[in-house]
């Protein structure tokens, strides 16, 4: 049995049958190490375009490049063997034209071998994401709050917390799903609004900041890790790795400075002779 038989990755149409079914669980990774972490409990690992604010410290995702993705994208596929990976297409690679989008699609998907793509936007991205599921793209979408859209919008707020402002959000769902996206995130939306669109359209809706009603969620995994300064309501903290962390740092750099590491255990001695050195790692 080949390697590829043994080990099968889930699929965008696998995700898509979960419809009402065991919640979809996701996470976003952006290295090989997290990758491999999530792998076994996660159905989608997401590399996010959200890496440029965790990894690159930007203050929003508009400047991250198609080349980061796809950097990013490759350690991820590396790390993973199971989840469906799906990668963000980044402000810039999309919006122009269908062809654009296409062409940066297909771009992420050859060079890193993921299973899809996202990208933000309802009732505008409705034709583009009917092109690129036409040409073999699976498409995850994403409404409600679009934080690429960040400088026309604003600030990142929640959507929809009055009734009068559903009927846009809804319809961008409703054209996400009709253009024959496989899953869409909806974010930062008000949960009676989340409920009703999970209801109403007939692919998988992916929460972040939703209802525990959506049909899967999805965090930034440094946000639920505690390693995020600061995070969304939406956010809840399953770890606080940051103190944890730091209190590594500071116990290596006493231990350093107390010239007490690196021990007798972690120094190389002389070869005696007749005796061979060990296998593997130096
Ligand atoms: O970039 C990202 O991490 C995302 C998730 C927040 C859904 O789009």
């Amino acid at each position: 049995m080949s390697v590829q038989e043994a080990i099968k990755r889930l699929t965008a149409p696998d995700i898509r049958a979960r419809k009402g079914g065991e919640p979809i669980v996701s996470l976003t990774s952006y290295h090989a190490h997290t990758a491999r972490l999530v792998d076994k409990y996660c159905d989608v690992i997401l590399v996010g375009d959200s890496l440029g604010m965790v990894m690159h410290g930007l203050e929003t995702t508009v400047p991250v490049t198609l080349e980061m993705m796809i950097l990013q994208g490759h350690a991820v596929m590396r790390g993973s063997q199971r989840a469906l990976v799906v990668i963000d297409m980044p402000f810039g690679s999309y919006e122009a034209s269908k062809e654009q989008a296409f062409m940066s699609a297909a771009r992420v998907m050859k060079e890193t071998g993921c299973g899809g793509i996202k990208l933000e936007g309802g009732r505008r991205m409705a034709d583009t994401i009917h092109f690129l599921v036409e040409r073999g793209v699976p498409v995850m979408g994403h409404i409600g709050l679009t934080p690429q859209s960040i400088n026309t919008i604003g600030s990142f707020r929640a959507q929809g917390r009055e009734e009068k402002d559903w009927r846009p959000i809804e319809d961008d769902a409703k054209a996400v799903a009709d253009a024959g996206a496989f899953s869409v995130v909806i974010e930062a939306v008000a949960e009676p609004l989340a409920r009703k669109i999970t209801k109403d359209i007939d692919i998988p809706t992916i929460g972040i900041g939703g209802s525990v009603a959506c049909d899967g969620q999805i965090l930034v995994l440094e946000d639920m890790l505690g390693l995020s300064p600061r995070v969304p309501r939406f956010v809840r903290r399953y770890g606080e790795l940051g103190p944890s962390i730091e209190a590594a740092v500071a116990g290596y750099a006493a231990d350093v400075r107390g010239r007490v590491f690196p021990g007798p255990e972690h120094v190389y001695p002389m070869k005696t002779q007749g005796k061979s050195g060990g296998k593997g790692r130096a």
